[in-house]
Order: C-alpha cells, then sequence, then structure tokens
C-alpha cells in the first residue's frame, strides 16, 4: 500500500513543497541591522535550550539559500515555504525599516522564481521584535497594530511576487508554550496570559488577512494552526468530556472564531472568560474569509480526566506509557489520526482549501559512510502521505503537502538535538548531506508514472 504510493495519485494539481522558518534556519542574527527577536533574548537564558544551543548561525541559511534551494528543486520540491524574520525589516518592530534586511527577501523570492519554486510567505513564525515584547508583546492589545504595519510593508516590498501567504504560524504554540507554560519564547508563565494572548492572536490572524487582500492581488491566503486527533483514554463519561476539552484546546480555538463561530466555550467553558478581552464588534473583526486552512499535524493524542490538574482537569497520556510507537520527540506516529484531522476539518463549511502546510517527523539521525539511513522517516512519510490520499480520495479538498522541513535546522527548545530535516546539516561544517528520506522523497516526485 504506502510504499506503492504514487504521486500521480494525488493529481497533476497537488502542490509539493518543504516548510521552514526565519529564526530556525537563518543565522545572520547581527548582521545587516537585524534587530533582536524575543528568541534571541530567549535563547540565551541558561537552561531554556537543550545544550544552551543558540540560533546565532543555525543552518547559516541567510548565506546559504541559493545552495538550499538548489537542494529543494533536485529534490523535486516545487513549493518553498519560509517565513519573514519581523525584526530583520522592522528592527524595532515599527516604524524604522532595514533596506537590508528587505533586499534578503528579495533576493530569496527572486531565486525561487528563478528556479521555477513557488514562494510562500508565513508572516509570523514566532520571532516576534524583542522591542515589541518589551512593550508587552501579544498581551498587548496594540500588536494588532503593530502586525498591520508589518503587513503593510510586507505585501508592499513582496507582493507584486509572491501570492501566497500564511498569515499566523501555530498561533496555539505561541498561547500556551510562549505566555502559559515558559517554555518557548518570551518565557512567560501563567495562565492569566492565555486568554488575552489568544485573543489577540485571532484578531491578528484576520487583520492580516484583510490586509493581504487589499494590498496583493489574486493573492492564495491561509493561516497555519497545529492540530492533532484527540481520543480520550477509556469510554468512560469523564475521559470524553476530557477529549472534548482537549479538542477544543488543540484544534478548535483559532479556526472557528475565524469562520464565525466564536470561541468553542461549548466544549471547554473556561472559555467564556475571553469575553472579558472582547470590545465591541469584535466577533466580527476575528472573522476571514481563508482561501485556505493550513494544517499542521504531527501527533495524536490521548487524554484522560485527571483532577490534578486544575482548570483543564485532564492529562494526555503519552505514547510511551502506551507503548505506542514514537519519534525521537516522544510524539505518537499515528498516521490514522492524519486521516481523522483532515476528516474533522472539511466538515466546517466555512473552509475551502486545505493545505498541509507542515508534516515530519525527528528520528536519532546517523551519519556513516557519506549516508543517513533514516528508514524510520521515509516509512514515516510514506503513511502520512498514504492517508492525506485516502482522505482526498474520500472527499476532502486537501490541495499541497509541505514536508517540515527541507534541512535540519534549530528545533526551538529543543536546540540542534531534534532533526527533521530531509537534508542532514553537520552544524559543525554546515555541510549537507541528502538524506535517504530525502532521496525517496526525490524518486517519488521525479517518477514518470
Ligand atoms: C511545528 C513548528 C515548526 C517545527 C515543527 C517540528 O510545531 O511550527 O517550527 O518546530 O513543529
Amino acid at each position: 500500500m504506502s510504499s506503492q504510493l504514487s504521486r500521480k495519485d494525488f493529481g497533476n494539481d497537488f502542490r509539493w513543497g518543504t516548510a521552514t522558518a526565519s529564526f530556525q534556519i537563518e543565522g545572520a542574527v547581527k548582521e545587516d541591522g537585524r534587530g533582536l527577536s524575543i528568541w534571541d533574548t530567549f535563547s540565551r537564558i541558561p537552561g531554556k535550550i537543550k545544550n544552551n544551543d543558540n540560533a546565532d548561525v543555525a543552518c547559516n541559511f541567510y548565506h546559504l539559500y541559493e545552495n538550499d534551494l538548489a537542494l529543494a528543486a533536485q529534490l523535486g520540491f516545487k513549493e518553498f515555504r519560509f517565513s519573514i524574520s519581523w525584526s530583520r525589516i522592522l528592527p524595532a518592530g515599527t516604524g524604522n525599516i532595514n533596506r537590508k534586511g528587505i533586499d534578503f527577501y528579495n533576493r530569496l523570492i527572486d531565486q525561487c522564481l528563478q528556479l521555477k519554486i513557488t514562494p510562500w510567505i508565513t508572516l509570523y513564525h514566532w520571532d516576534l521584535p524583542q522591542a515589541l515584547e518589551d512593550r508587552g508583546g501579544w498581551k498587548n492589545r496594540e500588536i494588532v497594530n503593530w502586525f498591520q504595519e508589518y503587513t503593510e510593508l510586507c505585501t508592499a516590498e513582496f507582493g507584486d511576487r509572491v501570492r501566497n501567504w500564511i498569515i499566523l504560524n501555530e498561533p496555539m504554540a505561541v498561547a500556551g508554550l510562549g505566555y502559559t507554560t515558559g517554555l518557548h519564547a518570551p518565557g512567560k508563565k501563567g495562565l492569566f496570559n492565555f486568554l488575552p494572548v489568544v485573543h489577540h492572536l485571532s484578531l491578528c490572524q484576520a487583520e492580516g488577512g484583510r490586509t493581504v487582500r487589499r494590498n496583493v492581488p489574486g493573492a492564495y491566503i491561509g493561516t497555519a494552526v497545529s492540530c492533532s486527533f484527540v481520543k480520550p483514554y477509556t469510554g468512560s463519561l469523564r475521559d470524553k468530556m476530557a477529549a472534548k476539552r482537549a479538542d477544543a484546546l488543540l484544534n478548535r480555538l483559532f479556526i472557528e472564531p475565524a469562520l464565525g463561530l466564536g470561541y468553542p466555550a461549548d466544549a471547554f467553558s473556561y472559555l467564556n472568560n475571553i469575553e472579558k478581552y472582547m470590545q465591541p464588534d469584535d466577533r466580527e473583526k476575528l472573522q476571514f474569509d481563508f482561501d485556505f486552512i493550513g494544517i499542521q499535524n504531527y501527533f495524536s493524542v490521548v487524554v484522560k480526566h485527571s483532577w490534578l490538574k486544575p482548570v483543564l482537569w485532564l492529562a494526555e497520556v503519552p505514547a510511551s506509557r502506551r507503548n505506542a510507537p514514537a519519534t525521537a520527540m516522544g510524539w505518537e506516529i499515528d498516521p490514522e489520526g492524519m486521516y481523522q484531522i483532515l476528516q474533522q476539518f472539511s466538515k466546517y463549511k466555512g473552509i475551502k482549501d486545505i493545505i498541509v502546510s507542515e508534516n515530519g517527523a525527528a528520528f536519532k539521525d546517523v551519519l556513516s559512510n557519506g549516508q543517513i539511513e533514516d528508514s524510520e522517516r521515509t516509512a514515516f512519510f510514506q503513511q502520512y502521505l498514504y492517508n492525506i490520499l485516502r482522505a482526498k480520495q474520500d472527499g476532502v479538498n486537501v490541495k499541497g503537502y509541505l514536508a517540515w522541513s527541507l534541512t535540519d535546522n534549530f528545533e526551538w527548545a529543543e536546540g540542534y538535538a531534534a532533526r527533521f530535516g530531509l537534508v542532514h546539516i553537520d552544524f559543525d561544517t554546515q555541510e549537507r548531506t541528502v538524506k535517504n528520506s530525502g532521496k525517496w522523497f526525490a524518486d517519488f516526485l521525479n517518477a514518470e508514472k
């Protein structure tokens, strides 16, 4: 089955690419006038990043982008998703424009076009300018104006050549990991941050969409949400209710307000408290008619009721406790979950196209004799793709797939320890080696039949 996949089965118009993010690949953090981002600051705090790694150099993509785009082309990918580093083009977040930063993205876009690769811009992939965090960051409703200014600039500079736009990347991670558990930058902790941050992200998601629509004729506009198919641990009513709460948070929180359905307080009444942060007309302002929704699915989640966790009253039962197969991140490998979550999202009437805007896996890669025999990763891709195909054949309007990621990179709090690339990087020498999974993709994408 999955080993006999053929790209033809997905149709000739199915779009194949890889996804990346500025902070994870660019490096050159102090070059050409770039301002600091919250990830520069956060990764300087001892103990926040595994091995105290930082992204000062990362994949040195700022200088090696031509090489890496050539690799993407060689592997057969025709779409390339990257994000703009807000502080590279607006070092203080607002105001002063850094032309050299803009020039970099112009070179990158032009190089994509030269190689007949279609560029996809993500406006926000987590690297908020530190100067804006100093003014309250995502907790401050002013961010809607800051984001507007930034989006106006991006569309004015890049909108003549870039048609595909993703407004936010995984806003749930920003609110949950960035401002509630503090595991990600800016490392803020406390449940009291969660709801205002969620609301401001949702407002920016829709406002950003409107700005791109206004400024870029013919734009294809989406936003990218993390999602995990949620299963209750047992058939008990309590576990089932816990699964509904988890589903509201993990899968419904950012898409439903955009579709005009409001926040999913029906399944998780705590969300009613978000009213405190709502201003008149906000319900309308949260809506935007996206051309596509980017879904990013890596794993499924099993939850049970727990008295020990106030507010949520639930706990995850990790893959390791259930003897379920998992990646090096401990994330459960559940290709069927991809099928299920695609079906779940396709039930929303307001969703037009779906793009799988990220999917991939970290494993412990070993470079030996110039080869990385990552058969687990290849199997992962084959099985997930097989389930995407199945969903498509069953009527889900999925139009494209962007693998995470082209190369190994700085995996946030995991530093360089977690490798997700189709191409291996030796971070001491910056040497690139196509992994066997990358070779599999090349065969798959370049095949005649
Ligand atoms: C996603 C992020 C992406 C990368 C992958 C592994 O949640 O959007 O930047 O870290 O996970």
